[in-house]
């Protein structure tokens, strides 16, 4: 390959949010290194995959992609196929053996070590790969947003929870928080930029800030982080993600009541209702505990919406337990809930316990599960009804006839614009009334500007 000829990247990113702002600055990386982004597979010639290991599930997805991806490479062999983040990380002994036809693999961690595995890859040198778990943070990266107003802010890397189901914490390495200081001219850069809502990431913000040095001046609480970057002027929005039970603490409570550019929605998974499984998913809390929360959000944040994520068929999980699962999510009322069947994954603690479910058993309490949830998000979701609600634009609806945006409790809304309004661009506050609900989305007109 020539030096001068124009090279094109293919990027496809697979799990969560942490990914996709990886997948950012994977581009970053990649267009200052003089590749251009290529519109379909085809036209590339590094077919790039972001990772996830976090089930099964999106495991075999990749490896249906990564079929399509040999038949490209074996239409062209100099195409390059590359693997990136915690899929690459997770199998990093065996991943070069075992997929031959890989070009280069590279961890969360080694975003920038990108630019000299193409290099080596493309001189010919073998299979080159990269999966040090270094304190480097991806946030020093140049990044690609591919939306003006909005972005992902990175808090923290790693989780040191250790959770017996789940991969994360040996994929992306010990809980590691940046310094306030950091994220904070982050943020006011990205506002000079145009941005107006940010969500800040972390496996864990409510941890944020206890892994670093006592004696360093800006060693923070996540509380006190929001309410510096509530007074970033320019900013109207902040979101977070994820939160965990055992360490929300009444700061982060009244942080969320008090800051008026914090909105009114909390992802707080719970995973199970019943204690014995909490205890054997090495949660940290309790049913009770959970309940508790909950009731203190809803009594001092009027209209918080509250989702939450749900395993299902957890080893060992009887009858009884998944009724309290069931009776778990009525009280708390979730505007929404992301329900997963469990996932053995090599590794972690709960890969060798007894008492594994019959594919069926799951299969029955997931769709009892998510008829119950559904059923709440959309009772919760009609009493909003007849009410204004500021919504930020976000682009058309994907059914094409309106306009699509996002309450602060973070619900989709679709909405027709009304001719007099002036108020139509993506990126703008607008106020909508609602007229109709379904347990995913709101309905309505845009009532004035
Ligand atoms: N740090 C976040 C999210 C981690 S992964 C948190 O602790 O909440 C997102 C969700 O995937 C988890 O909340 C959990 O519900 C689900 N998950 C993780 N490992 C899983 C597994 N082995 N099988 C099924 N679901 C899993
Ligand atoms: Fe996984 Fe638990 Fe860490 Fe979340 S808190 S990433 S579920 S180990
Ligand atoms: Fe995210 Fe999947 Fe990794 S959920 S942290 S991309 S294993």
């Amino acid at each position: 390959m020539t030096e001068s000829r124009q090279r094109f990247y293919h990027l496809t990113t697979f799990g969560c949010q942490m990914n996709e702002h990886d997948s950012e600055r994977i581009r970053g990386v990649l267009e200052e290194d003089g590749w251009m982004p290529a519109v379909e597979p085809d036209d590339a010639d590094l077919l790039l995959f972001n990772t996830c290991s976090v089930r099964e599930s999106a495991v075999s997805r990749l490896r249906g992609r990564l079929g399509e991806a040999r038949r490209l490479k074996n239409e062209k062999p100099e195409r390059l196929i590359g693997l990136a983040g915690c899929f690459a990380q997770n199998r990093k002994v065996e991943i070069f053996r075992d997929m031959p036809f890989l070009d280069l693999a590279f961890g969360p961690q080694n975003i920038a070590d990108l630019p000299a595995l193409l290099d080596s890859a493309e001189s010919g040198s073998g299979q080159s790969g990269s999966f040090s778990d270094n304190d480097f943070l991806s946030a020093a990266l140049p990044a690609r947003r591919k939306i003006k107003y909005r972005a992902w802010v990175q808090a923290m890397t790693g989780c040191t929870n250790f959770c017996s189901y789940c991969v994360v914490p040996s994929v992306r390495g010990p809980e590691r928080s940046r310094s306030a200081r950091d994220i904070i001219e982050e943020v006011k850069r990205l506002v000079d930029d145009g941005v107006i809502e940010i969500t800040i990431l972390g496996q864990n913000v409510n941890s944020y800030g206890l892994d670093r040095d006592p004696g360093t001046a800006d060693r923070v609480s996540f509380a006190d982080l929001l309410m510096k970057l509530d007074a970033i002027e320019g900013l109207r929005r902040i979101r977070f993600m994820t939160s965990h039970p055992k360490d929300l603490g009444n700061d982060l409570v009244e942080a969320m009541r008090d800051l008026p550019k914090v909105c009114e929605h909390l992802h707080l998974p719970v995973q199970s209702g019943a204690n014995r499984i909490l205890d054997r998913m090495k949660r940290g809390y309790s049913r009770e505990h959970y309940l508790e929360l909950v009731e203190n959000l809803y009594e001092q944040i009027p209209g918080v919406s509250l989702t939450t994520d749900i395993i299902v068929g957890f080893p060992g999980e009887k009858e009884e337990d998944f009724y309290r699962t069931m009776t778990l999510a009525a009280e708390c009322q979730f505007d929404g809930a992301f329900t997963f069947m469990y996932s053995r994954r090599d590794g972690t603690a709960a890969a060798d316990l007894p008492g594994r479910l019959p594919d069926a058993t799951v299969k029955r309490r997931m769709h009892e599960l998510v008829s119950l949830t559904q059923q709440i998000a959309l009772v919760k979701n009609e009493a909003i009804i007849g009410e204004p609600v500021e919504v930020l634009i976000e682009g058309p609806s994907s059914r094409g006839d309106g306009l699509r945006g996002r309450t602060r409790q973070n619900k989709v809304v679709n909405y027709v614009a009304g001719a007099s309004v002036k108020n139509k661009a993506e990126g703008c506050f607008t106020t909508v009334t609602i007229d109709s609900a379904t347990s995913t989305t709101l309905k309505g007109r845009q009532a004035c500007d």
